[in-house]
């Protein structure tokens, strides 16, 4: 077990790339060289199951040393944040009961934006329940909602910046004294402002992450060029957040042509070709076989 939190890695890419395929065979390979290892399936999909061919669930399964995968259920995150907010909203606003505060929850859970949401907080919990893991894979869900997941950090801290100056203000037209001194340090009193501060510190953190070295971006494509189109337009959009593209995977095809094509267009630290296989990449014996086949370019990675 290592002393220091666990390298991150998340596989990007339009559907049916192959994240999953390589999330799988990158989670195998890193154990096998001896890495705590733990695979997390973030797509509502999930095909982790049907490739390691074994249920999955958010209990980690341990199919070989060194291994654990396990699958998030969005769902149960989505239930388990608005119950929270159902009853914090009941605890503070007892006199709302009038209004059917449980109606307005059930819709909720239907509202734009909220599985990332979930996404974040399973990801925020994650990385809280498994610290002492060497290296965390995240099979990411396609182009769109992993882009927003990415985003939603950043988006959250510019929404809370404006809350707390409207809350500032409020209490300042009300004239309101909303901290109190102690020595240097100054110590907030009213709960709106002590939540936004605290929800503040947290996303803060969570960017932070997003931007650390420790953090790595692999994005999978494949030789062709609608594939080629979305890469190049998730590194644009990552880019714009202030994350880069540390390696590119092209799944597919071990075409010098391909493989310069693909750096020309998508900057990135490396651009490493992976074969097609022949034979369906499922199962334990299938995915140790392609990567003894593949050793060299999984040292890359
Ligand atoms: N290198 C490869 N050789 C053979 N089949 C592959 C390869 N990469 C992916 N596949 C297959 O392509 C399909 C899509 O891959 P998957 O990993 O599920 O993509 P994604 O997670 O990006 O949607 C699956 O049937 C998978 O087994
Ligand atoms: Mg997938």
């Amino acid at each position: 077990m290592s002393d220091r939190s666990p390298d991150l890695r998340f596989l990007l890419g339009k559907g049916g790339v192959g994240k999953s395929t390589f999330s799988a065979l990158l989670a195998l390979d890193k154990s096998k060289a001896g890495l705590n290892t733990l695979l997390v399936s973030m797509d509502p999909a999930h095909n982790q199951a049907d490739i390691f061919q074994q249920p999955l669930s958010e209990k980690p399964t341990a199919p070989s040393p060194n291994l654990r995968i396990l699958q998030v259920n969005l769902e149960k995150h989505i239930k388990n944040y608005l119950k929270e907010s159902e009853n914090n909203i009941k605890q503070r606003y007892n006199y709302l009961t009038a209004f059917n505060i449980q109606d307005h929850f059930k819709t909720l859970q239907y509202s734009p934006g909220i599985e990332e949401y979930a996404m974040l907080r399973a990801y925020g919990t994650l990385l809280k329940t498994y610290p002492g893991c060497d290296v965390i894979i995240f099979d990411m869900p396609p182009t769109a909602m992993a882009l927003r997941f990415f985003s939603l950090p950043q988006i959250s801290l510019s929404w809370i910046e404006e809350l707390i100056k409207l809350r500032e203000k409020i209490l300042k037209k009300q004239q309101i004294v909303s901290n109190i001194r102690m020595g240097k340090k100054k110590i907030e009193t009213d709960p709106v402002l002590t939540r936004l501060k605290e929800m503040q510190k947290e996303y803060d953190s969570i960017s932070q992450r997003f931007e650390s070295p420790s953090l790595g971006i692999l994005l999978v494509t494949r030789p062709d060029d609608l594939s080629l189109a979305e890469s190049q337009r998730i590194h644009k959009k990552m880019n714009e957040l202030n994350l880069s593209i540390d390696q590119v995977i092209l799944n597919g095809s071990m075409d010098e042509k391909w493989l310069v094509k693909v750096s020309h267009h998508i900057p990135a630290n490396d651009h490493i070709g992976m074969p097609q296989s022949k034979d369906p990449l499922i199962g334990m014996n299938n995915l140790t076989g392609y990567l003894s086949a593949n050793a060299q370019q999984f040292k890359k990675i």
